[in-house]
């Protein structure tokens, strides 16, 4: 096995001299003759909190490597806290990406340990994986415990969306909501309900990137330190027999993770980022795949923020595995997971050990429950929805446009008590695409007005050229494509036109004949309503980033480089 970090190491000349005596600091000379060198690509940061425990989850890996003649290498890389990054953690998610890949490059490394778990953690770290093409392998940081408040289960970011529309609605008092906060992260982990940190950890299991069996373990539970001990070792084993992520990862791979996304209802970010995930592989992956795959797959799991349970739970009932053993017949058998043996190998023993979470397919909490994908002359290149997470009954619909052109005009008008706004209002919120944000935003799913909320109005039609938190719910239609400031038609409706949405039909239209469309003057959306970054990487971003139906990923970063560095740095 010639190792790729023997590029550095070998040898007896000068340079292989300055490598290895630099990095030794009282390893012994073998440490650098042969042994597989491993990184730890670690998204620890106290400034992304769902993250900060995985220094502590690195120690065990570092174990695993060392028993398995490796040697271990940390790597902090860049970390997304998606509760704290502005304007919004999905800006960064290309950039993360493109260090992450670069380092791993520049690097006399062999294989990698991918730590990551908020939102945009395990994306970004698989992106870069992807592209420089050593054996990597993930640990997924895990969920937090179940959060509580006044005796019914409280879930990060669902909770805080239901409360503060209670507050809104008058029916919950300040204090009860500030009390609340405390309640809602009580232990280490990401997010505990099904929103975008569970979804990525679950679907990159499926995917065949994680051991099978250790996504959703929580964070503070003592089998996780196991496992990621057990993947330390794993990791060697890898860089011995060659498994790059090209050898293994197939369309099967990815048609596995979209029928785990849907029967786990997952969240909707999963497909961007599997999208741009494929695109470094040279997948052949489109939007059309996620409804055509995953449309009709039940959904099985009954967790927030369309369900009842938390993350914990799903952890206890079974887990990932337990669920996929339902749709066994769903999954492509020959996909391969990180250990070399097909995912449905692992699924024969798994068991529901609670069917309050986990459903058998006979009785699904929902038929049908994936990601539908909408097109129409709102969406030319395509919108998706989750009906799982929809009322019913807005699923067909056809109601007035009320426009906003950006998130501060929503801001500013939404409890105007003049508004004109009723239930069947469908409210279009634009200038949110990766261009016109810049970068993506979760703001799709707008808070209804007051005055609807005091009338007991609960969910309306929305539709965004931006995204939505994993742990957000209503009939929200997103990743409309393309986005206003790419151009796209979202951009030309006005207040007042009559729009259709039609999930069954998989349609999404303002009733406007193309030369009505065409005849209109561009709204602020589409013209820029800020002003375009000049310089750094906002400007790279916005020159570079493609739409959502591909992933928004910058057109020079999909597909791979490899590993190849032929250049000596002296
Ligand atoms: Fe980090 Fe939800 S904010 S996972």
């Amino acid at each position: 096995m010639e190792l790729r970090s023997s590029q550095w190491y070998a040898g007896e000349d000068r340079n292989a001299y300055i490598h290895r005596a630099w990095m030794r600091r009282g390893a012994p000379d073998d440490s650098f003759r042969g042994r597989p060198q491993i990184a730890i690509a670690n998204t620890a940061s106290d400034l992304t909190p769902c993250n900060a425990h995985l220094t502590g989850v690195a120690q065990f890996v570092k174990n695993g490597i060392l028993e398995a003649g490796g040697v271990p290498q940390e790597l902090p890389v860049v970390s997304l806290g998606e509760t704290n990054v502005r304007p919004t953690a999905m800006l960064w998610r290309n950039m993360a990406a493109m260090s992450t890949e670069e380092m791993l490059r520049a690097n006399p490394v062999d294989g990698v340990v991918l730590l990551g778990g908020c939102d945009k953690t395990i994306p970004s770290l698989l992106m870069a994986a992807a592209s420089v093409d050593i054996p990597a392998v993930v640990v997924p940081g895990g969920p937090m415990l179940n959060g509580t408040f006044r005796g019914a289960p409280l879930g990060c970011g669902t909770g805080v969306w239901k409360l503060s529309e209670e507050v809104r609605a008058g029916t919950l008092s300040q204090e009860d909501f500030a009390r609340s906060e405390s309640a809602m992260i009580r232990s280490a982990g990401h997010c505990n309900t099904m929103g975008t940190a569970s979804t990525m950890a679950l679907v990159a299991e499926a995917l065949g990137t994680i051991v099978p069996g250790i996504a959703g373990t929580p964070a503070s539970d003592a089998r996780l330190s196991e496992a990621a001990q057990l993947t330390g070792r794993l990791a060697v084993d890898l860089v011995k027999q060659g498994r790059t992520p090209s050898t293994f990862l197939t369309k099967g791979s990815f048609h596995n993770a979209i029928v785990a996304l849907a029967a786990i209802g997952g969240s909707t970010n999963a497909v961007v980022h599997l999208l741009a995930i494929a695109g470094r592989l040279g997948i052949e992956l489109s939007v059309e795949d996620f409804d055509r795959i995953g449309s009709h797959v039940p959904l099985l799991v009954d967790l927030q923020p369309a369900g009842r349970h938390l993350m914990e739970d799903l952890f206890r009932a079974g887990g990932l595995l337990a669920v996929l053993r339902q749709v066994k017949d769903l999954l492509d058998p020959e996909a391969l997971t990180i250990t070399g043996k097909p995912l449905v190998d692992y699924l024969d023993d798994a068991e529901i050990f609670d069917p309050e979470v986990i459903s058998v397919r006979e009785t699904p909490v929902q038929d049908d429950a994936g990601i539908a994908l909408l097109r129409g002359n709102l969406a030319p290149d395509g919108a998706i929805i989750k009906p799982a997470a929809a009322t019913p009954e807005l699923l067909q619909h056809r109601g007035r446009a009320l426009v906003f052109d950006s998130i501060e005009d929503f801001h500013e008008r939404i409890d105007d008590p003049e508004l004109e706004v009723d239930a069947d209002s469908v409210m279009i919120l634009r200038g949110c695409g990766p261009k016109g944000y810049p970068g993506m935003p979760e703001v799709s799913n707008m808070p209804l007005p007051t005055k609807l909320l005091e009338q007991g109005v609960r969910d309306m039609v929305r539709i965004c050229d931006g995204r939505m938190s994993g742990t957000a719910y209503g009939t929200v239609v997103l990743h409309v494509a393309p986005e206003a400031a790419a151009g796209g038609p979202l951009g030309l409706v006005r207040s007042g036109d009559w729009i259709v949405l039609d999930v069954a039909g998989r349609r999404l239209d303002v009733e406007l004949s193309a030369e009505e469309l065409a005849a209109r003057e561009p709204s602020a959306a589409m013209t820029g309503a800020f002003a375009a970054p000049t310089r750094g990487w906002e400007r790279l971003y916005v020159d570079h980033v493609q739409q959502a139906d591909t992933g928004a990923d910058l057109d020079f970063l999909v597909g791979a480089s490899g590993s190849e560095v032929a250049r000596e740095s002296h």
